[in-house]
């Protein structure tokens, strides 16, 4: 099992001291569980592999918003990475520190950049000229400096896949390096811009230093020519990206990763950012499903659990890969190929695909490396409630967010007036 969420005494599945059964007998599923522990150390692991470098670590929010999570990375001093005023209002809720976020996105609202500008954020990493305007006219309607990086599309190739690629040319994000010389000559001049740093993010699920650095040299040319026309960089923002290992992949560990970034810095002195999100929840999180029924058939056999596309999305949009494990220890029978499906109505819907594996109706499956991308791209698809979530903190697990319910899913809809049956 590639996994260190999980662990087996005698006949049953732990996390942390907590056995998975209980878990499931309070709380049913589809659950998405995550342990405390497995975050926290992903998360010091981090930030001491980057020993006295001055640095700030800004969880990617996207990855996992759950108010929780947030808050126990929180409390360990981590910083936020947002890309949404929704983002921004879950960062505070969970008691974050406003002044260790940054503000990535390349569609700010005015509503969004003002609610920033009154949190006093850390920094608005910026993606365009028309942004730059926008946030010049927001400050100065609002009588502030607006905290700015440029964030560059160094035209990197990440290797990883398309979707998920950001720093090629023809990627909708950032600014190329020449456009970013530009747009640093304008913001010096404006009256209501302060510029603080300068920015990237190449892609996800990287899983080789080499794009990592050559992006970092083109950023650092970039801040040694703008210190040579009188315009300082303090800190200097390099994304997220880290790769998880799902199934076969060996990703750089935080400290081959840190390493390599601490000597392509040799002795420039700078703050370095970094907006990890996937390397730091990715396997702290797993969703459990429960076996509904065996579909055996000449050709596959399918086995059909109560988890589906809208709970897990990755496998049908990315056709990305997770181990799956039966937590049912008393399980029996032989080991078939089976391909693990939702209920939903899209031939997409599936969670994995021809897995050898041993599993009866009323089995309990867990699919692993769930704790990123897992529940922030749930939808209600097929009208289906999004799953609840769970924390497990040593002997102790708290819901840390309820299963949804009808009432919740149509909160909002109304029927026009006059409607009849
Ligand atoms: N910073 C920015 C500006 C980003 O756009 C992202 C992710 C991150 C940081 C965090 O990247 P990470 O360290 O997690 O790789 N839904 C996809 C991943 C999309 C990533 C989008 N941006 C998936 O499930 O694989």
């Amino acid at each position: 099992m590639n996994s260190s969420l999980f662990h087996k005494q005698g006949e049953k599945f732990f996390i942390e001291n907590v056995s998975v059964d209980s878990i499931i007998e309070q709380y049913g599923s589809p659950t998405y569980v995550y342990s405390k522990a497995n975050l926290i150390s992903a998360f010091l692991d981090f930030t001491t592999s980057l020993g006295i470098i001055d640095h700030l670590i800004c969880f990617a929010v996207k990855a996992n918003s759950n108010i929780a999570i947030l808050n126990a990375l929180a409390q360990k001093g981590a910083g936020f990475d947002i890309v949404s005023g929704g983002e921004l209002k879950r960062v505070l809720l969970a008691k974050g520190d406003p002044q260790k976020i940054v503000f990535s996105g390349i569609g700010k609202t005015n509503e969004e950049i003002e609610l920033a500008l009154n949190s006093d954020i850390l920094c608005f990493n910026i993606e365009s000229e028309a942004e730059l305007y926008r946030i010049q006219a927001a400050a100065k309607k609002l009588e502030k400096k607006a905290p700015i990086s440029i964030r560059v599309n160094p035209n990197v190739d990440a290797k990883t896949h398309p979707y998920i690629s950001t720093g090629l040319k023809d990627n909708k994000f950032g600014v190329e390096e020449e456009k970013a010389i530009e747009l640093y000559k304008i913001a010096k001049e404006l009256s209501h811009i302060l510029i603080k740093g300068i920015d990237c993010h190449i892609g996800s699920q990287i899983t080789e230093i080499s794009p990592f650095i050559d992006s970092l040299n083109k950023l650092l040319e970039i801040v040694n020519f703008l210190e040579s026309i009188d315009i300082k960089i303090d800190h200097l923002d390099i994304g997220g990206g880290i790769g998880i290992n799902y199934q076969n992949e060996t990703p750089p560990s935080f400290k081959e990763y840190s390493q390599a970034i601490k000597n392509t810095f040799g002795k420039k002195q700078m703050k370095i950012i970094f907006e990890p999100g996937r390397s730091i929840i990715g396997k702290a999180g797993a969703l459990i499903t429960k076996v509904e029924f065996l579909k055996e058939g000449s050709i596959k056999n399918f086995a059909i659990v109560d988890a589906a596309m809208n709970d897990l999305m990755r496998p049908a949009l990315y056709d990305a890969y997770h181990e799956i494990i039966n937590l049912s220890c008393n399980s029996y029978g032989h080991e078939k190929v089976f391909d693990i499906v939702g209920p939903v109505c899209e031939t997409a819907d599936f969670l994995g695909k021809d897995r050898h594996m041993l599993v009866n109706p009323n089995d309990y499956l867990a699919i692993l490396d769930a704790g990123a991308y897992g529940m922030t791209m749930s939808s209600n698809y097929n009208s289906r409630p999004r799953a609840a979530e769970v924390m497990i903190d040593g002997s102790n697990f708290f819901e840390i967010k309820s299963r949804e319910t009808f009432e919740q899913m149509v909160y909002g809809e109304k029927l026009p007036p006059n409607s009849k049956a």
